[in-house]
C-alpha cells in the first residue's frame, strides 16, 4: 500500500430528490454556492490535498459534470474574443493540467457502497479518499488534507466525524469510538442511520473518508442494508473487525448541502466573503435585519 493518497472517489450518481424540481434535468452536484458548483468545491479540496486522480462515479443525467471539468471551446473562444480574461481563467483553470478526471458509470442506484465498489478497477490496491460533494466543508486546511495527514501517520482508514443533535442520528452513519485525543480515536462500532434511541452515540460520519483497499473485499460481500442499498457503512463495520479504523474530528464548518436549509446557510456564509459581492451582500444583510 502506497504511503501517499493520490486517488479520490466522488460518488455523483444520486438522484437529488430533495432538490426536485431543480434536479430533474441537471445534477444536484452542479448546484452552485454563489458561482461555483458543489462538485468543484469538492474537487478543489482534493486537489489541495495533493490528489491527482479524480474518479467520478456517475449515472444518467450527469453529463454536465463531465462537461464542467472538460474544455469548453465555444465559451473560451467567446470570452477570449470579448477580452474577458478573468472569466476565461476561471473557466480554464477549474482543475490543474496535471490532474486526471476519470468517469465510471454506475448503471443502477444500488447505494453508496456499490458506487465506491465501482471504483475498484481504477483504485486497485491503494488507499484512497471518498468525498461526498453534498457535505461542503469550510476550513482553513482542506479536510481531506487533514485526513490524509492522519492516514500517513497511522496507515489505516480514517472517517471524518462530527457531533450532531441526537434527533438527527437517523440521517447518518453513527460511530462509537474511544475518546478522541487531538481529534483522533479508534472506532469500535459503526451503524447506518440508527434511530435516536438505538444510536451508540451522536458522533456522525460526514462525507469524508480515507479507506484502505481492503474495503473492496467487504463491499463485494455485504448484502443490502438500510434503505435496501449496499451501504459503505456496513462494509466499514466488517473492516473494523480486522483493521483499526479511526474517527477524526475535522477542523472546519460543515454545511449539509443535501438539505435546503444547509444549502442556504452555505450560500450565506460563502456569499458574505465573496471577493466580488461580499461587501454589498453583507451590507444588504445588515439592512435586512436592522
Ligand atoms: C451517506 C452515508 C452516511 C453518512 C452521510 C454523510 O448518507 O450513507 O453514513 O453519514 O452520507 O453525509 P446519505 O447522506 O447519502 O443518505
Amino acid at each position: 500500500m502506497k504511503a501517499k493518497i493520490s486517488k479520490a472517489v466522488f460518488p455523483v450518481a444520486g438522484m437529488g430528490s430533495r432538490f426536485l424540481p431543480a434536479t430533474k434535468a441537471s445534477p444536484k452536484e452542479m448546484m452552485p454556492i454563489v458561482d461555483k458548483p458543489l462538485i468543484q468545491y469538492a474537487v478543489e479540496e482534493a486537489v489541495a490535498a495533493g490528489i491527482t486522480d479524480l474518479i467520478f462515479i456517475t449515472g444518467r443525467n450527469k453529463r454536465a459534470i463531465e462537461d464542467h471539468f472538460d474544455k469548453a471551446y465555444e465559451v473560451e473562444a467567446e470570452l477570449s474574443a470579448r477580452g474577458k480574461h478573468e472569466l476565461l481563467a476561471a473557466v480554464q483553470d477549474i482543475v490543474p493540467k496535471t490532474v486526471n478526471c476519470i468517469y465510471i458509470r454506475q448503471a443502477e442506484p444500488l447505494g453508496l457502497g456499490h458506487a465506491v465498489l465501482c471504483a475498484q478497477p481504477v483504485v486497485n490496491d491503494e488507499a484512497f479518499a471518498v468525498i461526498l460533494a453534498d457535505d461542503l466543508i469550510d476550513s482553513e486546511q482542506p479536510v481531506v488534507g487533514q485526513m490524509t495527514s492522519v492516514f500517513e501517520e497511522q496507515r489505516c482508514s480514517v472517517l471524518g466525524v462530527e457531533e450532531v443533535p441526537r434527533e438527527q442520528t437517523q440521517q447518518y452513519g453513527i460511530v462509537s469510538s474511544e475518546s478522541l485525543t487531538r481529534g483522533v480515536g479508534r472506532i469500535s462500532a459503526i451503524v447506518e442511520k440508527p434511530s435516536p434511541e438505538s444510536a451508540p452515540s451522536n458522533l456522525a460520519v460526514v462525507g469524508r473518508y480515507v479507506l484502505t483497499p481492503r474495503i473492496f473485499h467487504h463491499l463485494q460481500r455485504v448484502s443490502a442494508g438500510a434503505g435496501g442499498e449496499i451501504q459503505l457503512t456496513d462494509a466499514i463495520a466488517a473492516l473494523l473487525a480486522e483493521e483499526p479504523v479511526l474517527a477524526y474530528r475535522f477542523r472546519g464548518t460543515r454545511y449539509d448541502c443535501g438539505s435546503k436549509l444547509g444549502y442556504l446557510q452555505a450560500t450565506i456564509a460563502f456569499g458574505r466573503r465573496h471577493t466580488e459581492i461580499g461587501a454589498a451582500f453583507e451590507d444588504y444583510l445588515k439592512r435586512l435585519y436592522s
